[in-house]
């Protein structure tokens, strides 16, 4: 018997201990809606109630590609806001209880597609550590937001040894730049860069600056001027700042943010934590060490840095106001239905320092 049935619409009855699901029945297709059965958490696992999924660059791989996906049917999708409905038997003390309102990272990728596991549903199981409660003044909308970009951010730092405990004050005049920090990514780690006590800079398109200055950033550039390199250089010489690290997270991977960290750096070798994707023919550039931004490995390790960014540094930072949902959500209408056209845009490129997401 097959797991799950197609539906018509999303207003179609659902069966007893069911749920709404956008599924991908193969490589290739578009999503389509299906009732499945409603998983129940392992000792590890909260079920939650999902009111609002964000759409991130990878679900478009996923579902055009096959990416990270060993079977089908598939359900992709890693940002949810929403509701603890059920934890179980072993959840830690710091995950959040039933009936609280959360942001949580659903494991797509690191579960291959496995349906119980992707975002693009009513009901989804996460691991008890992807999970941070959100104050009542947080809509869900934002809150959707979240997930990928902070694990992200804080895969960044992890991947280049920045420690968790960074503190410098402006005494110390050190920079780190984020080469798009209007972006989804970088708009966070604008953010936790402020919060590290760098001088951020950061580069932009000209119409975000102002935004992405009241994220924290000093000084923002326009990485379409062809000599956007020197003028980060000459600035930082005139603030007297050194570079060391800085962040890469556009969907191109180039060598302009190596060129500025060799310029500006006091260590031996400088680092930039690299989002985009890597291979042999990335930029290279001597005295700068470029790295893919990974979780931690193994298993145990992920889970440790995911308890500590999602049950310690979120839940704080939301609730004292110092993280702000970035950059802006915008809603396409439609609920799961219209999955499809929000990765349609999204894959066609040209949205900038907002994020795509549905309702449910
Ligand atoms: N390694 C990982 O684990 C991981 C996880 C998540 C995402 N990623 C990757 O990280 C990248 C960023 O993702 P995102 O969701 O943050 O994307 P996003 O929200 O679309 O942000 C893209 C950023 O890049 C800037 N940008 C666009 N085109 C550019 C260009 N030609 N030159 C310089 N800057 C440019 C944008 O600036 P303006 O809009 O101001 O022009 C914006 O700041 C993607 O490649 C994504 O696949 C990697």
């Amino acid at each position: 018997m097959a797991s799950y049935s197609e539906v018509t619409s999303s207003s179609t009855p659902i069966p007893e201990g069911q749920h709404l699901a956008a599924m991908l029945l193969s490589k290739g297709s578009p999503l389509t809606l299906c009732h499945r059965p409603t998983p129940i958490p392992g000792p590890n696992e909260l079920l939650i109630a999902v009111h609002a999924v964000a759409f991130n660059p990878v679900d478009c791989y996923q579902r055009a590609y096959g990416l990270f996906i060993s079977s089908y049917p598939a359900i992709l999708g890693s940002d949810i806001a929403g509701v603890v409905l059920s934890a179980g038997s072993a959840v830690p003390a710091s995950a959040p209880l039933p009936g609280t309102r959360v942001t949580a990272f659903a494991t797509a990728f690191f579960e291959q597609g496995n349906p119980d596991y992707g975002a693009l549903q009513t009901r989804v199981l996460v691991p008890a550590e992807n999970a941070a409660p959100i104050p009542d003044a947080v809509s869900f909308q934002d809150a959707a937001m979240l997930p990928m970009a902070v694990s992200t951010t804080w895969a960044g730092w992890s991947t280049v040894g920045l420690p968790r405990e960074t503190k410098y004050t402006p005494a110390d005049k050190k920079g780190l730049l984020v080469w798009g920090g209007s972006g989804s990514v970088g708009s966070v780690a604008v953010q936790v860069a402020r919060m590290f006590g760098f001088v951020v800079y950061a580069t932009a398109s000209e119409k975000n600056h102002a935004y992405v200055k009241s994220l924290g950033a000093s000084r923002v550039f326009d990485y379409k001027n062809a000599g956007v390199v020197e003028e980060i250089v000459r600035a930082a010489k005139e603030d007297g700042l050194s570079i060391d690290v800085a962040y890469h997270a556009t969907p191109q991977n180039f060598k302009e943010t190596l060129d500025v960290v060799k310029a500006l750096k006091v260590v031996e070798t400088g680092k930039v934590a690299m989002a985009a994707r890597m291979d042999e023919n990335s930029p290279k550039v001597e005295g700068v060490e470029a790295k893919f931004v990974l979780n931690p490995e193994p298993l145990e390790a992920r889970k440790e840095q995911f308890r500590f960014v999602f049950h310690d540094w979120l839940k704080g930072k939301l609730a004292s106001g110092e993280l702000v949902p970035s950059p802006k959500a915008r809603v396409v209408k439609g609920g799961l239905g219209s999955a499809n056209e929000a990765l349609d845009e999204l894959m066609k490129g040209g949205i900038s320092s907002e994020k795509l997401l549905v309702e449910i």
